[in-house]
């Protein structure tokens, strides 16, 4: 008991003054930003664009739904036109799998492309971006894991983004997967920031409302953890205000009429607004719990962080009140005459309402009490490696977190009781009695 207690004070007194000090490094990072076409059309124009670049043969990448839903027509029609050759590989399946990469890397060689474009969601983008460093580089996708792995940049690489979320098409960062393995691993360097984009908000407007829901939420995500991270610059800052206030103003709409082009496109603004925040000022404790559960039991990236961002928020809200505070007046929950530890409130009362509105669940079917330590250990070593956190999570912290979004039933009768009184009074950080069941017991998954 002594020995995790002393190592949890270090981490927590030690690790926010470390991490500080790599903060002020990264700002000094150059990140590329694409150039960018927004609009109904904009992949078309895009493709225009790539003509006049004279690529010989273009590796289109995206996966089986999207290519059936006619979403790569626009963009190759334009390709066509501007007299360039395209070849597709539709077959990238949700967090990229290293499986998959592969085959597209052969693909991209048998074919003898020059450029690649990723048409499709945050998996597809990502795919694509390990494809090109692969391909250049000459090693497997697992030897590109971490920080600049690779020697070389990847082909020139274009993004039209088919989902509002994840903001791949302007982040430094590609998640990959090893589904035997039950991990997420991230791929991260500078030279993997695509080209070019387009948001084209007609490829968005037959997202199904459970994908366009999780999608935003995990945009609110970035956006949020962004800017209560200790990274934050007042460019960044700026970004994730608006990021919150379009996401706010737009995402009902964007679920209950996905036709309504300017809620889609104020939605893909959004999403590329908190990617260029979290790009630069990283994301959080939500983040290093999600990947948990995306790695072990294949939860969708947006829904395990739609479901964790209240959770963490009402853990953290005493370390970060001002600045929830500034989130609510964005959001337009609170107005200024309001003391400052009730706007904060009125914010983390927000976005649990605001996933409510969108059909989000407070919990997650598929967790299992008896794994809970497992994966609480991978989010504390996720976090201490990766985020500027504004408050450092313990093991019995990331352990309380995790139970609060434990489904009634894979609870104890005690826990159950004793999780409906906190519900009704303020979120307990204690871990819960004894544990239950475990219907998965893969190993756990890895800092990102
Ligand atoms: N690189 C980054 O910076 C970054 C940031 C956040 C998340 N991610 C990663 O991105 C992945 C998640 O991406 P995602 O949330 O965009 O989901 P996704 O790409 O996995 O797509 C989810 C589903 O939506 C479908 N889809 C996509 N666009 C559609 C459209 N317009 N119409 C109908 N169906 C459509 C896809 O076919 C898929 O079945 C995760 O692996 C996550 O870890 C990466
Ligand atoms: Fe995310």
């Amino acid at each position: 008991m002594i020995p995790p207690l002393i190592a949890d004070m270090a981490r927590t007194h030690g690790l926010p003054p470390l991490k500080r000090a790599v903060g002020w490094m990264t700002r000094l990072l150059p990140i590329p930003q694409p150039t960018t076409f927004t609009g109904a059309g904009a992949s078309a124009r895009l493709g225009q664009a790539i003509g006049d670049f004279h690529h010989q043969r273009v590796m289109v990448v995206t996966d089986a739904p999207v290519a059936r839903l006619g979403l790569l027509e626009p963009l190759l029609d334009a390709l066509d036109k501007a007299g360039v050759a395209t070849t597709v590989f539709d077959r990238v399946t949700p967090d990229a799998p290293i499986a998959l990469i592969d085959e597209g890397v052969a693909h991209y060689q048998r074919e003898g492309c020059d450029a690649l474009v990723a048409v499709g969601g945050g998996s597809v983008m990502d795919a694509a971006k390990v494809i090109g460093l692969c391909v250049t580089n000459g090693k497997p996708p697992r030897a590109l894991v971490g920080y600049f792995r690779g020697l070389h940049a990847p082909p020139p690489l274009y993004a039209v983004p088919t989902t509002a979320g994840t903001g791949s098409e302007v982040t430094v960062a590609a998640v990959i997967s090893d589904p035997d393995e039950g991990r997420k691993y991230v791929v991260a360097d500078t030279r993997i920031v695509p080209r070019m984009a387009a948001l084209d908000p007609l490829l968005m407007q037959g997202l199904p409302r459970h994908i366009t829901a999780a999608t935003g939420m995990d945009a609110l995500t970035h956006a949020v953890e962004a800017y209560i991270g200790d990274w934050g610059t007042e460019h960044t800052n700026r970004l994730s205000l608006a990021a919150v206030r379009m996401i706010y103003q737009n995402l009902p709409r964007a679920c209950d009429e996905g036709l309504d082009l300017h809620a889609r496109e104020q939605m893909a603004l959004a999403s590329m607004y908190a990617g260029q925040a979290f790009t630069r000022a990283n994301v959080g404790n939500v983040h290093a719990l999600a990947h948990q559960l995306g790695g072990r039991y294949h939860t969708p990236h947006g829904l395990a962080n739609a479901i964790l961002l209240p959770p963490v928020l009402r853990w953290c809200a005493a370390s970060v009140t001002d600045r929830l505070a500034t989130l609510a007046l964005r959001a337009g929950v609170a107005t200024e005459n309001e003391p400052v530890e009730q706007r904060a409130q009125a914010f983390v009362e927000s976005v649990d309402a605001l996933n409510q509105r969108v059909g989000i669940p407070r919990t997650l079917a598929e967790l299992c009490e008896a794994d809970i330590p497992d994966l609480a250990r991978a989010a504390c070593r996720e976090a201490d490696a990766n985020y500027p956190v504004p408050r450092v999570m313990s093991q019995p912290d990331a352990e309380a977190i995790l139970r609060e979004v434990l489904p009634a039933a894979a609870q104890p009768p005690a826990a159950a009781s004793a999780r409906k009184r906190r519900a009704r009074t303020t979120p307990s950080t204690q871990p819960s009695a004894k544990p239950a069941r475990s219907r998965k017991p893969k190993p756990t998954a890895p800092p990102a």
